[in-house]
């Protein structure tokens, strides 16, 4: 076998391997801006991609119209919905969940003052999923009233607070919840998911959160051809970024006879 006939100025093999590193280099010099803009940022060990995108760190395309979050200076990710913030600790892609829980009651120093607000999901963004249940709390309940009550009194959230004034909080099939709102008032609902047969505390629950699952376009099909998702807000229209231009669907071609 002569070897150097593969490697001869002019032989088929040498044109294919400069013509490929031409193409190749053409391509690359030319990528897609938006493919660019679109790559994943992080915020904590949180990665951020479509549908989400980070205010002011990434391009609105990135994301899906109502997705927007920030990234606080603790490097936690922050959702707002219907005026309560919300801290965003698990992002689950595969299955279009999340898994949220309210800024104001996570860590151990629980505020005892009505920061909490119902959440109104009244968007189409973003629904319950079903191991969700009612956290009722009870701000500025009346001391005198509770009195010697000692089953409501098991349910203070707080100490520390004013000899007046307690915090209750409870669960929304809890037996006591029509006399505690006798007594204290119109109370506000948090989510929490509560898992059959466990014993947790209150604060814990608030801590762990709850899921929501989101309505949005589809990522997978764009992101397994090696492109990143994106949305046009002007023509209302799902995009897949490719190295090379935008497409409709995915970065592997004939996806117009398949597209929907
Ligand atoms: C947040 O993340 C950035 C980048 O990873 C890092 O430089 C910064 O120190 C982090 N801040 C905190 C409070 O952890
Ligand atoms: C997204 O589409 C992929 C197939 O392209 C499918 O396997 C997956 O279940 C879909 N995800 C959701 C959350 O609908
Ligand atoms: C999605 O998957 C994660 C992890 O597998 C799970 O914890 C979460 O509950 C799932 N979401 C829903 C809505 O079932
Ligand atoms: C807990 O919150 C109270 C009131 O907001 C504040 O005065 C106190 O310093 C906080 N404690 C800790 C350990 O953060
Ligand atoms: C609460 O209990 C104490 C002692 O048991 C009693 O003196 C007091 O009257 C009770 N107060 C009310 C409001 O029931
Ligand atoms: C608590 O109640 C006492 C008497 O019932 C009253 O004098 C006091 O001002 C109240 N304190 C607060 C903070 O409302
Ligand atoms: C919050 O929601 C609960 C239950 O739906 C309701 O009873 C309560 O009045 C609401 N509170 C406010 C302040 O809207
Ligand atoms: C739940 O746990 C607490 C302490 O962690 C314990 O006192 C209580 O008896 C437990 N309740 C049930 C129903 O197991
Ligand atoms: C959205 O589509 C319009 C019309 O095709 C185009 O002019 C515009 O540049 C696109 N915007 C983005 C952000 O891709």
């Amino acid at each position: 076998m002569n070897h150097s006939f593969f490697f001869t100025p002019f032989s088929p093999v040498a044109i294919l391997f400069i013509a490929t590193f031409f193409l190749l280099a053409k391509k690359a010099s030319c990528t897609d801006p938006q493919f660019l803009a679109c790559e994943p940022k992080s915020c904590g060990d949180q990665k951020i991609s479509f549908p989400f995108h980070i205010q002011n760190a990434q391009e609105e395309y990135c994301g899906y119209p109502g997705f927007a979050v920030s990234c606080n200076e603790k490097n936690k990710t922050v959702l707002s919905l219907s005026d309560n913030e919300y801290i965003i600790q698990e992002i689950y892609y595969q299955n279009h969940s999340l898994r949220l829980s309210n800024a104001v009651g996570f860590g151990k120093n629980t505020s005892c003052s009505p920061q909490i607000q119902n959440i109104s999901l009244n968007g189409d963004r973003f629904r319950q999923s079903t191991t969700r249940t009612g956290l009722f709390f009870f701000y500025n309940c009346n001391s005198a009233l509770l009195g010697n009550d000692s089953k409501l009194l098991k349910h203070k959230f707080c100490s520390g607070e004013s000899a007046n004034v307690s915090t209750l909080a409870m669960l929304d099939d809890d037996p006591l919840l029509g006399s505690a709102s006798e007594k204290c008032g119109a109370g506000v609902v948090a989510p929490v998911d509560v898992y059959r047969g466990e014993n947790v505390s209150i604060g814990k629950m608030l801590e762990r959160g709850f899921v929501l699952n989101w309505v949005a376009s589809n990522c997978s099909e764009c992101d397994e051809s090696g492109g990143r998702c994106g949305f046009n807000i002007t023509t209302y229209q799902f995009k897949c970024f490719c190295p090379d231009r935008p497409h409709a669907r995915s970065c592997i071609s004939g996806e117009y006879f398949f597209s929907s």
